[in-house]
């Protein structure tokens, strides 16, 4: 049955809710086959299998080619995309524009935004047009030039403080749920106790209320992934034997067999 995102409401306080990155439909069918609640089109797409060092370089027509190679993978998931660098912060009618070529033309269900307060007025216009939309919190990986770095928020009593505003801001403007990246746990753990929309986490403890991992970190495909991953398969090594045996036999003739 396709999950909407009256169906990840639902789920606060009752189930967990579990998130998994895709960038094309072959992985994207493998996430939903299993049961993944919701498929990220993240702009980790950037990192993960583009070659860019951080998710800055990714655009919109990146993310509208593998949105729509998502959404022709996926029959029950509930199709989330990520809003790439600098577009939340061009004037409202191109954010619409770029947004609605997510949703129409691509076939998401839902976008991510990062961004806290300051992002509100817009989520809140967005979510007025009839678009569903995801916030996300903690570390912004789309500010990584200005930060000089990734590194875990919320530690300190201010950033707290100024995480649960954001995040009940962002609740008050419309968003359907939060994603919280390299929140601190305790910190996740209270805003996930001050809202009534669910925090999806990421390095930020079990306190949430659903988690997400990117596919190739938990599939073993990421040469130096985060501390907070865990493995759950090791393909790099069974693609690699694949190959492998693959080549071995064009050499020696072994296949094609008669
Ligand atoms: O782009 C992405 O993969 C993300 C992560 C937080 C999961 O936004």
């Amino acid at each position: 049955m396709k999950t909407t995102v009256k169906t990840i409401s639902a789920k606060k306080g009752v189930e967990k809710i579990s998130m998994i990155t895709a960038y094309d439909a072959m992985f994207a069918s493998l996430a939903d086959r299993a049961g993944a609640d919701i498929i990220l089109v993240g702009d980790s797409v950037g990192n993960t299998v583009l070659g860019y060092k951080s998710t800055v370089a990714v655009t919109m027509s990146m993310m509208l080619h593998h949105t729509s190679a998502v959404a022709r993978g996926t029959e029950n998931a509930l199709i989330l995309a990520d809003v790439p660098f600098g577009v939340a912060h061009q004037s409202f009618d191109k954010l619409l524009e770029n947004v609605s070529a997510l949703v129409q033309v691509a076939g998401a269900d839902a976008v991510k935004i990062e961004g806290g307060q300051a992002m509100a007025e817009k989520i809140n216009k967005l979510t007025n047009a009839g678009i569903a939309v995801m916030a996300h919190i903690g570390l912004e990986p789309q500010q990584v030039l200005k930060l000089g770095g990734y590194r875990k928020f919320g530690k300190t009593d201010a950033e707290k403080q100024q995480l649960l505003a954001d995040a009940k801001a962002l609740e008050q403007a419309g968003a359907f749920a939060l994603l919280l990246e390299m929140t601190d746990a305790e910190t996740a753990k209270e805003i996930t106790q001050a809202v009534s929309i669910p925090t999806i986490g990421i390095g930020s403890g079990v306190n949430c209320d659903g988690q997400v991992l990117v596919c190739a970190d938990i599939l073993g495909l990421t040469k130096n992934p985060p501390k907070f991953v865990k493995q759950y398969a090791n393909l790099d090594k069974i693609i690699t034997e694949a190959y492998t045996s693959y080549i071995n036999d064009v050499k020696s003739s072994k296949f094609p067999e008669k």
